[in-house]
């Protein structure tokens, strides 16, 4: 099995499902977790999760959305044996479905600000605390490939005929 021992992860969306489950992962191989996520009680789900596998992690709150925070995470995580391994740029939202010309703009500068900028500015903060031979898995959607067709506000991966 491929081994991450003395190896810092860092987590984004670590409260979530996906982000919990490579946390535990990643420290079931020796990896040391840094979990982010702006809800406090995810992490402390995550980090539990962790620990009750004989794992070593601890939770940083941030909002992805806001490099101060990203840089903040990124320091931390750095700061705990002097340079980051493995980044998992997996904090996301889904947003609405809903046809483009209907799509709230709200709505959409969140999804944006979360999916899009909250991805580079992860990139940019960690980068500079990372040595060659490190890796950043950024997390996306099969609807990137295949885009999902919605009719008012439900969506499908498998569209009914065009006439409805
Ligand atoms: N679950 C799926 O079927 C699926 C499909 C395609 C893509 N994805 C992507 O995988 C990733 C994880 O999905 P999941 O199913 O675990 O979702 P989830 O909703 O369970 O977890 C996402 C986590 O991201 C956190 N988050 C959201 N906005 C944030 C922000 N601004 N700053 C910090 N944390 C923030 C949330 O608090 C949550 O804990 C997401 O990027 C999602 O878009 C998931």
């Amino acid at each position: 099995m491929f081994s991450f021992r003395e190896k810092v992860a860092v987590v984004t969306g670590a409260g979530g499902d996906i982000g919990r489950d490579a946390a535990v992962a990643l420290a079931k191989r020796g990896a040391r977790i840094l979990a982010v996520d702006m809800d406090p009680g995810g992490i402390e789900k995550t980090v539990e999760a962790v620990r009750s596998t004989g794992g070593t992690a601890e939770g940083f709150k941030a909002d992805v959305t806001q490099s101060a925070e990203c840089e903040a995470y990124a320091k931390r995580a750095a700061d705990l044996r002097g340079e980051i391994n493995l980044f998992f740029n997996n904090a996301g939202i889904e947003g609405i479905g809903a046809p483009l010309a209907d799509y709230p703009e709200e709505e959409f500068d969140k999804v944006i600000a979360v999916n899009v900028k909250g991805v580079y500015l992860g990139i940019k903060a960690v980068v500079p605390h990372m040595k060659k031979g490190s890796a950043i898995v950024n997390m996306a959607s099969v609807a990137g490939l295949n885009p999902f067709r919605c009719i008012r506000r439900t969506c499908f991966r498998r569209p009914p005929p065009l006439d409805q």
